[in-house]
């Protein structure tokens, strides 16, 4: 099977053998993946939730070495936060949650501090998709995951006591919702750390009953019109769907939720191949992810569709520059070309390369065969 060259002449497997390249030289010593290199509001920090599936996505294509050097940064980065996560999970057992700038962040720096610029943090779903990502590699890759076994043992039972918080979204945004996606990770990483047999019996009881708790939320309270929606009571969706029907696999992509929802992502937020997070997007004029575009090819693919999915592929390497950067999203169709200019002013140019859209590539393709492991 070959796939169509983009139109920089550069063959999928070039791409995603050039995208492992690129992660692995800018991946810092310590672990740490960066969002990106040189994008100015991103610059020094590493995010759990792009970490995660960057990591994942270099699993995939057989660089396990990288993959576990990031699995051990975010074991130090919530080792050192022991104490706090512990008093986190105290107050909550005693009826009185900290407040939410007591939770943990969402960005740390490479050397594992949350730094001095103000960001959206408390966020969960980094520590389910870290934990989730986890299990994909031993799973793919055997080996022992005792390693990280006291940083598993801390984000279950940070997730266990604090999954149904409203926090900030995948897109930092709409603090005052319980989103989907993000319970999704949460469900994901709690059936990972419980399916590694690295947690005692009672914590790993708790971890499956709280994980059948949220797919139950879901099911009773994030689903609208037999598909998922964007936060519990919301009748829209939001392209982060994508990955609760297919690479994290919450919801099957071939059940009737699965399909509805594939559907109507198609329907509601996919141009061509290229997906947009949700219809209200503002953020540099609301264009199109290419990291979003491999999600719902995964999920394509894995509700029976390769032929879609390898289309969405091949929409997302068509953003990679004359260098072979992806970007984070691309404008050539807006939902809001009036505010692309104001984030321009504010931050610069869209951030290029963004690792995370570089890891979906590479995820997509091998889920494709198309990327040797
Ligand atoms: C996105 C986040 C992402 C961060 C770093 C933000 O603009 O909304 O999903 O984690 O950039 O890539």
């Amino acid at each position: 099977m070959t796939l169509p060259t983009t139109d920089r002449q550069r063959s999928i497997p070039e791409l995603a053998a050039a995208s492992a390249e690129l992660i692995a030289s800018l991946q810092d010593a310590g672990g740490a993946y960066p969002a990106s290199p040189t994008f100015s509001a991103y610059l020094g920090y590493s995010w759990f939730r792009d970490g995660a599936f960057i990591a994942d996505g270099m699993s995939s294509a057989g660089r396990t070495g990288s993959a576990e050097r990031f699995f051990d940064w975010c074991a130090r980065v919530l080792e050192a936060r022991a104490m706090q996560i512990e008093s986190i999970v105290a107050s909550a057992a005693e009826g009185h949650p900290v407040p939410d700038a007591e939770m943990l962040a969402t960005r740390f720096t490479f050397d594992g501090r949350e730094g001095d610029d103000e960001w959206w943090d408390f966020q969960l779903d980094g520590y389910g998709t870290w934990l989730w990502a986890v299990g994909e590699h031993v799973r793919r890759h055997g080996g022992d995951a005792a390693r990280w076994r006291r940083a598993i043992e801390l984000s279950v039972d940070y997730l266990c006591a604090s999954w149904d918080r409203p926090c900030f979204d995948w897109w930092e945004e709409h603090a005052m919702h319980v989103h989907v996606s993000t319970l999704g990770c949460v469900a994901a990483g709690l059936r990972e750390a419980a399916a590694l047999g690295v947690l005692d019996a009672s914590r790993a009881v708790t971890a499956l009953a709280v994980e059948t708790a949220v797919r139950e939320r879901i099911a009773a309270d994030g689903t609208v019109d037999g598909h998922l929606a964007k936060w519990l009571g919301s009748t829209a969706v939001d392209a982060s769907l994508a990955a609760v029907v297919g690479i994290l696999d919450v919801v099957p992509a071939g059940s009737p939720s699965g399909r509805a929802t594939i559907a109507e992502l198609e329907q509601d937020l996919t141009v061509d191949g290229g997906v947009h997070r949700y219809l209200d997007d503002t953020f540099f004029g609301g264009g199109q992810w290419p990291l979003l575009s491999c999600m719902l090819g995964i999920a394509h693919l894995r509700a029976g569709d390769a032929e879609r999915a390898r289309e969405l592929l091949a929409w997302a390497a068509a953003t990679a520059d004359a260098a072979g950067a992806m970007p984070e999203q691309v404008d050539d169709h807006l939902l809001a070309p009036e505010r692309q200019r104001e984030w321009i002013d504010r931050w610069g140019p869209v951030a290029r390369p963004l690792l995370w859209s570089h890891a979906m590539l590479i995820r997509l393709a091998a889920e494709l065969g198309e990327v040797a492991a």
